[in-house]
């Protein structure tokens, strides 16, 4: 069983996701390999829809882009863990290097998300990745962990929370740049072998996916290199016909 999620950005408007429920809604359950744990992002506006809409097979799960470091109050614009809860989110993306560079996501408040996500039971997928300046310094391995350990150590998980983590390489998202097979096995390999060294980790359960310009042809073997446990998928997400193509592609 691969985590397959679904990143649609700030992409699809109404009439357009109504058909991609409807769209998706059609195929059965083998087709769609109902075995694999399958999550959809959509933008906040429609969770709550997709919560009303979306086949309620098991392994189908909503959730939020971002959510606030701020539980409730004067924050305009904001929506709260307990919202994107209340309206059908059981996961989180957190830390996704769109949010890190274009609305300054520090570590300081990626710990206040991950502490508001966990006191909700909100599923965690932590994103991570490194830029190509770093990854031609050579310094990418440690500068991936220390995004995870830095805000992760800090959050109040306390050995009880399942976690994902999301390694995706800035470069390679959207851009159709997929880094080599020995490169994410590397990447994989380097951040187990470091929870295995920190075993202070507040987290029982890692799964570790990988995103950045996954794609009907590569998701297969993507998702069945060393370490991997899933995929975390923009673009190719938001045809419901193509997305369910690369579900069942994936093995
Ligand atoms: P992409 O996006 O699949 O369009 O590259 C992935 C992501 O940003 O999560």
């Amino acid at each position: 069983m691969k985590k397959i999620i679904a990143n649609w950005k700030m992409n699809l408007e109404l009439l357009e996701v109504q058909n991609w429920i409807e769209t998706f809604n059609k195929f059965s359950q083998q087709e769609i390999q109902n075995n694999h744990w399958i999550g959809i992002c959509p933008p906040a506006l429609w969770i709550n829809k997709l919560q009303d809409n979306f086949r309620n097979d098991a392994n189908f799960y909503i959730g939020a882009q971002c959510i606030s470091m701020n539980e409730v109050g004067a924050y305009t614009g904001e929506i709260s863990a307990k919202m994107m809860k209340s309206a059908g989110a059981s996961f989180a993306l957190i830390g996704h290097s769109e949010r890190r560079i274009n609305w300054d996501d520090n570590n300081e408040y990626l710990v206040k998300q991950c502490n508001q996500a966990i006191s909700e039971y909100i599923l965690v997928v932590f994103c991570v990745g490194e830029t190509v300046e770093i990854r031609h310094s050579g310094d990418h391995l440690m500068f991936v962990w220390n995004q995870i350990y830095d805000v992760l150590s800090e959050v109040s998980a306390n050995n009880q929370y399942e976690l994902a983590i999301a390694y995706e390489p800035v470069c390679s998202i959207g851009s159709g740049m997929v880094p080599t097979q020995e490169n994410i096995e590397e990447m994989f390999g380097f951040i187990y072998k470091q929870l295995l060294i920190n075993s202070n980790f507040g987290f029982q359960n890692v799964s570790l996916l990988y995103g950045g310009s996954v794609n009907l042809d590569n998701a297969n073997t993507i998702a069945n290199m060393r370490n991997c446990s899933g995929l975390l998928i923009g673009g190719a997400s938001l045809n419901p016909t193509t997305f369910s193509d690369l579900i069942r592609s994936v093995k």
